[in-house]
């Protein structure tokens, strides 16, 4: 019997993470939690609670009541938000997942841990271009520093007390369910919420832009399949490249365009133009696919009509 515990349950991913664990292992096995309410689909179909993942004492307590056997820490600062509060998200995202690691070391009853790190590990010393796993990770970036520090932790923790850590560097994941929590990335979801809104977005980001995107669903299954493969074909326990797709901002507004001619975009680039001129353009996930399989289906086409649909619904 399985019982998972999901820490930031109320944010992009784990809003659609815990109903996807909910459907395999039941409602009532997955617990979501977060500092907020997660939504009605989340806090009406099984448990959660508010959590604090710095609280360690009630983490600690909230482990061994509910019998807990899976983690899956997904609370963070993201990038854009962790460069105007440095230290303060420095703190958030270090302790958050040392508690989590520390506890997974000393209760034997938790059995995998699950920990998010970014393309963010990358910095401007890197080949940017269909980026391999091992390469030179130099981020300037307070979101990357602690991706790649959590990064070195995750497999410190798997070689010198067998915790059983996976982990994924996710692209900038586009939905439509939550709205993302403040990243580089943001642009890709924001521009479908204005253009349904308004008929048009003033970007963040410059025209030819490239970033590595993935959408949610795809993210989701890549999480669930690296969790459930067997603990020897977890060959990385730093983390994982996952590609998916790649585009810049004017060609997902001509996209947009071909389902809303009179779309119209702008461009004004504010800090985070730096931030993503120092991350991949595209990643190379062969050691994904090789290892558990890794795949993602959904492309810039599928992706825009799913967004449009789903915002405008969403709006209505
Ligand atoms: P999000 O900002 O949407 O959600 C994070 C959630 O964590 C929020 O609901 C927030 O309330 C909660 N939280 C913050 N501090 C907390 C604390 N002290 N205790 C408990 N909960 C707390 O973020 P997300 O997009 O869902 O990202 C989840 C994870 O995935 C993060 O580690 C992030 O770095 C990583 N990631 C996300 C993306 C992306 O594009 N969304 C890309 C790469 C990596
Ligand atoms: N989407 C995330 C961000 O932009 C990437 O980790 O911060």
């Amino acid at each position: 019997m399985e019982n998972i515990l999901i820490i930031g349950a109320a944010g992009q991913i784990g809003s659609e993470l815990t109903l996807s664990l909910r459907e395999i292992y039941g409602n009532e096995h997955v617990f979501a939690t977060d500092l907020k309410k997660p939504a009605k689909d989340v806090s009406e179909t099984g448990p959660w609670a508010i959590l604090d993942v710095l609280d360690n004492k009630r983490l600690v307590h909230f482990v061994i009541r509910h019998n807990i056997t899976q983690i899956y820490h997904l609370a963070a600062v993201l990038s854009g938000n962790a460069e105007r509060i440095p230290i303060q998200a420095w703190n958030i995202n270090m302790e958050g997942l040392m508690n989590i690691l520390d506890l997974a070391k000393e209760i034997p009853e938790i059995k995998k841990i699950f920990w998010p790190s970014s393309i963010a590990v990358f910095g401007p010393t890197t080949p940017r271009q269909n980026t391999p796993q091992l390469t030179i990770t130099e981020p300037n970036t307070v979101y990357g520093i602690s991706k790649i520090a959590g990064e070195r932790w995750c497999e410190y923790f798997f070689e010198k007390y067998g915790v059983d850590v996976r982990s994924i560097r996710y692209p900038g994941l586009i939905s439509y369910k939550t709205e993302p929590g403040g990243g580089t990335t943001d642009y890709a979801v924001e521009i479908f919420y204005e253009a349904i809104k308004n008929g048009k977005y003033e970007c963040f980001l410059e025209e030819n832009t490239y970033l590595p995107m993935m959408f949610m669903s795809d993210a989701i299954k890549a999480t669930i399949d690296l969790m459930e493969a067997k603990p020897e074909d977890v060959k990385i326990r730093s983390s994982y490249n996952v590609g998916g797709i790649s585009f810049s901002p004017k060609e997902l507004s001509n996209e947009i365009k071909k389902h809303m001619p009179d779309f119209e975009i702008t461009y004004k680039s504010d800090f985070r133009q730096k931030i993503a001129e120092s991350w991949p353009q595209s990643i190379n996930d062969q050691e994904a696919e090789k290892d558990w399989d890794c795949k993602t289906t959904i492309k810039i086409e599928e992706m825009t009509k799913i967004m449009l649909d789903g915002v405008r619904e969403k709006l209505q």
